[in-house]
C-alpha cells in the first residue's frame, strides 16, 4: 500500500502561457512565485506553490502528491513496477524543477501521469493573492478516468485512497480527513478535469460569481451547494478551457464515515437547485 500524505501540486501546459498566467493571478486569485525556464509557479496558499503552468499541449497535465520520505518512494517504485506500471526516477534537476527533493512519476491505467514526491518545498514566505478571492487552500481536482470502476480500484488498492461517497459509478475520494482529494471523472482521455481551490466562505464564492461574470468568465456550474460533500461552489472555465473551482466548507470524514451511493441527478450535484452539466459525469462511461 502506498501511502500518500500530501496534496501538492499541478503541471499544466497551456497553448499561450502568459494570457494564462494574468487569468490565474486577475481572475482567479493566485500569486506568481517564480519563473524558470519557461515554467511559471502559481500558488493559493502557503506551500511552495501549487499550480506549475508551461507553454506546450494544454492536455499535458500532471498530478503531483506527496510520501513520507525517500523509503517510501522506494517502496512505490517496487510495487507499481510489480504491478506491471512504467516508472520514470526524476533527475536532480527534474526534481529541482518540481521543487522537491526526488521524485518518481508512473501513469494511472487511464494514462494519468502522477509525480509521487519526497520533501516538496515549503515556503518562507505566504501567500499574496493576485486578488482577494478568499482563497485558503489548493484542495482537490477532478481527475479523468477511462473505466471509473477499474481507476477507484486502483487508487484503493494500490494506495490509501478511500471512497466518500460515489455519484453513479464516479467515486469522490480522498487519503486524509477532507471529503475529496479526487473526484472521478469518466472519460474517454485522461487528464485533469478541474482544480479546485478552497475559499474562506460562502461569501467568496457568492462574490467571485459576480466578479467573474463582470469580466465575461465563462461560468461551468454554480453557485450552488455540493449535495455530497456539502461545499458551496462555482465551476468556471479558464484558458484551454480548463475549469477552475471555488468552493467552501467542505465536509469531513473520519474512519467512521461510511461512504453513500448518490444517483446521477440534479439534486445530486447541487442541493440548492442550480442546473449543473451531468454529461460529465455520463460522458464515456465504461461501466455497463
Ligand atoms: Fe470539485
Amino acid at each position: 500500500m502506498i501511502e500518500v500524505v500530501g496534496f501538492r501540486y499541478a503541471r499544466l501546459g497551456t497553448a499561450d502561457l502568459e494570457e494564462t498566467v494574468k487569468f490565474a493571478t486577475d481572475m482567479i486569485g493566485l500569486e506568481v512565485v517564480g519563473r524558470e525556464n519557461g515554467l511559471v509557479y502559481t500558488r493559493g496558499d502557503d506551500r511552495d506553490h501549487n499550480i506549475c503552468y508551461f507553454e506546450g499541449d494544454p492536455t499535458d497535465h500532471t498530478l503531483g502528491l506527496e510520501l513520507a520520505d525517500f523509503d517510501a518512494l522506494d517502496a512505490a517504485e517496487s510495487s507499481l513496477s510489480a504491478a506491471g506500471l512504467e516508472i520514470h526516477r526524476g533527475t536532480d534537476e527534474e526534481a529541482a524543477a518540481r521543487r522537491c527533493m526526488g521524485y518518481i512519476n508512473f501513469k494511472d491505467p487511464s494514462g494519468n501521469s502522477i509525480d509521487l514526491t519526497v520533501r516538496p518545498f515549503a515556503a518562507g514566505r505566504r501567500y499574496f493573492p493576485g486578488r482577494d478571492a478568499g482563497i485558503d487552500e489548493f484542495s482537490h481536482i477532478g481527475l479523468a478516468v477511462t473505466n471509473p470502476r477499474e481507476a477507484e480500484k486502483f487508487w484503493s488498492e494500490m494506495f490509501n485512497f478511500r471512497t466518500s461517497d460515489w455519484i453513479g459509478w464516479s467515486a469522490l475520494m480522498t487519503f486524509d480527513a477532507v471529503h475529496h482529494r479526487f473526484a472521478l471523472f469518466p472519460s474517454n482521455k485522461p487528464g485533469i478535469q478541474h482544480i479546485n481551490f478552497q475559499v474562506r466562505e460562502t461569501d467568496d464564492v457568492m462574490c467571485s460569481n459576480y466578479f467573474l461574470r463582470d469580466h465575461q468568465v465563462r461560468i461551468q456550474a454554480g453557485p450552488g451547494r455540493h449535495s455530497l460533500s456539502g461545499a458551496r461552489f462555482l465551476y468556471f472555465y479558464g484558458p484551454d478551457n480548463m475549469i477552475y473551482e471555488y468552493s467552501c466548507g467542505v465536509r469531513m470524514v473520519d474512519d467512521s464515515w461510511r461512504a453513500r451511493q448518490f444517483p446521477v441527478n440534479d439534486a445530486s450535484f447541487c442541493a440548492w437547485g442550480s442546473k449543473p452539466d451531468l454529461s460529465v459525469l455520463e460522458a464515456g462511461d465504461a461501466a455497463e
